[in-house]
């Protein structure tokens, strides 16, 4: 049976990793497929959901009945979603961000010489979902913010940590190194929530804990 729990709601999903331009035609990025968060935005829609899909770098097809907006970098994902979570009942960030970019990118392709290669400096991105938390905060509304954490070790503590540190409602703690979560089909979490609590989601189709994830959504959601 369909559920339609998210009708009348706007939700807005990152999906995909973002790159951040070293020179014209290089990049630092990451594994991310975009599965997950696509996924996450079809169910949504499937449920009634109003859904803004904002997508960095994902070569999938593009899912019916969603507003798309395409980004590269993480500046622009954290420009995106700063303009798309407004007046929005849900947020949920599934992409993977770099925590790092190039102070500067080439204007041209970078050649080799002779020489020792260049070092790459780098510069602190934006921390997006904290930036979310932050508006929140300001705007004094009431909207649910949902992270994701790919941790390779010592999963559920460092889950923990980083729900404390970033301050969203809810963060969906996926194991990934090994062939995990990255690029698959499947995917396996616990989901932590601010107020303590713990939920496994067994692995299975990046669909079954996207609409876990929802379900855990809606339970937040004020009347
Ligand atoms: O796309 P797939 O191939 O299907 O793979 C799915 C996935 C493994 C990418 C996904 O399930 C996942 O775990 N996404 C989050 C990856 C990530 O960046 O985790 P993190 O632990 O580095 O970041 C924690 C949270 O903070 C995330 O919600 C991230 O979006 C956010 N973040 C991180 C850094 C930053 N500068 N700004 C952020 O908002």
């Amino acid at each position: 049976a369909t559920r339609s729990d998210l009708a009348g709601r706007r939700v807005v999903v990152s999906a995909g990793g973002t790159r951040e331009a070293i020179d014209p035609v290089r990049f630092l990025g990451n594994h991310s497929s975009g599965r997950q968060g696509y996924a996450l935005a079809r169910t949504a829609a499937a449920r009634g959901a109003d859904v803004t899909l904002v997508a960095a770098n994902v070569s999938l097809p593009d899912p019916a009945g969603v507003r798309l907006v395409r980004v590269e970098s993480a500046v622009e994902l954290a420009e995106a979603m700063e303009t798309e979570r407004a007046g929005a009942d849900a947020v949920v960030m599934s992409a993977a961000v770099a925590d790092f970019r190039p102070v500067t990118s080439a204007a041209s392709k970078i050649k080799k010489s002779g020489d020792a290669p260049a070092p790459i400096e780098l510069v602190e991105n934006p921390d997006i979902l904290a930036g979310l938390v932050a508006s929140r905060a300001r705007e004094h509304t009431e909207q649910t913010i949902v992270g994701f954490a790919a941790e390779t070790d010592d999963v559920i503590a460092n889950g923990r940590a980083k729900l404390a540190r970033k301050g969203c409602d809810l963060l969906v703690v996926n194991q990934v190194g090994g062939g995990r979560a990255f690029g698959t089909e499947d995917n396996q979490a616990t989901v932590l929530g601010s107020d303590g609590s713990a939920v496994d989601i067994p692995t299975g189709p990046k669909e079954d804990l996207a609409d876990r994830v929802w379900d855990l959504v809606v339970e937040r959601l004020p009347g």
